[in-house]
């Protein structure tokens, strides 16, 4: 007789989110060349690396919206790869986009209700109110919008509103695509703090951001990408210290010798390297948090959809 309580007991430790060995192509172009990373249910995982990388299209990929060449993704334990973008949403999968979404002359709160009712309409779950709805503006910090037309607010409120559309629909993984470009520092913070929140529910959130300063303070793993492929997996401190991201995204002054960084990673004298590394910063984002970082060979083009 089958275990059904090992196999639950099994099933709780798959990964909320699995890309195995993913590759897509564009005629010549491999935009993601082999990657392979997961990302747990209760954390923040962060997807960094420079322009044309391959971040979205990673994205779409996880979202259905790029069909890989090889590869697969698997959501919650099962293969996804060949579903269709509504049915991975059904299983609990929501996305904020790079452009923004919302609908231009429906105000802040109706655009909100929009996402939850198509919510409603496709799983049958939820039954919201406008209470519902009100709690959702309050809780990610936009309720003094709530009566603007979309397209009247500012460009991090209307972030906040994308999130907010995406949390209708109660998300067991939120994929966002630079979510704070757009919000001045104490947004940004206040940010951090929420997708510490939302994880502490056990949500899992793989978030695409250039803000360095939020994805060191808030990640709990960050994979970084650069020509399509995974160069480097580990905790903020991993990333910073690892001399591959440092050449291929983080600057580092110029009076820091190489051997120093690659001495940190191996461990020689790592705590004290560590502790005064100060020196050490994002390139573009020691004056501006939302600079773009320069394009590494290739250019940036508008979201697959
Ligand atoms: N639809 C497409 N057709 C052709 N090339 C594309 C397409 N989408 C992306 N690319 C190319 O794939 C690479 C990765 O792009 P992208 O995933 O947008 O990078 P990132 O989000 O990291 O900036 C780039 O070289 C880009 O020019
Ligand atoms: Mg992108």
């Amino acid at each position: 007789m089958p275990d059904h309580s090992l196999q639950h007991v099994a099933g709780a430790d798959v990964p909320l989110l699995e890309v195995d060995h993913v590759v897509v192509q564009f005629g010549g172009v491999t935009a993601v060349n082999e990657a392979t990373f997961v990302a747990e249910a209760g954390t923040v995982t962060g997807l960094i690396g420079p322009n044309g990388a391959g971040k979205t299209t990673c994205f779409n990929v996880i979202s259905g919206l790029q069909k890989p060449t090889r590869g697969k993704v698997r959501f919650r334990g099962r293969n996804v790869t060949g579903a269709p973008v509504h049915r991975r949403s059904k299983r609990g999968m929501g996305r904020t986009f790079q452009r923004l979404e919302a609908f231009g002359s429906l105000s802040v709160r109706d655009n909100v209700r929009v996402a939850y009712d198509i919510h409603r309409g496709l799983a049958g779950l939820v039954k919201p109110g406008a209470k519902d709805i009100d709690a959702l503006l309050e809780r990610v910090g936009i309720s003094a919008y709530a009566d603007e037309r979309a397209d009247s607010i500012p460009t991090g409120t209307a972030r906040l509103l994308e999130l907010a559309r995406c949390l209708a629909g109660d998300p067991k993984l939120l994929l966002l695509d630079e979510p704070s470009s757009g919000l001045d520092e104490t947004e940004t913070d206040d940010f951090g703090d929420l997708l510490r929140d939302l994880a502490a529910e056990g949500r899992g959130i793989l978030m695409v951001e250039h803000d360095m300063d939020l994805v060191m303070g808030v990640c709990d793993t960050i994979h970084v990408l650069d020509f399509g492929s995974i160069i480097a997996s580990g905790t903020p401190g991993d990333i910073r210290r690892d001399p591959a991201v440092q050449r291929a995204y983080l600057g580092y002054s110029d009076d820091v010798p190489e051997h120093e960084l690659v001495g940190a990673r191996a461990g020689v004298g790592a705590g004290a390297v560590e502790e005064t590394r100060t020196d050490l910063v994002p390139v573009g984002a020691a004056s501006d948090a939302t600079t773009v970082i320069p394009a590494v060979g290739a250019t940036t083009p508008e979201d697959v959809r």
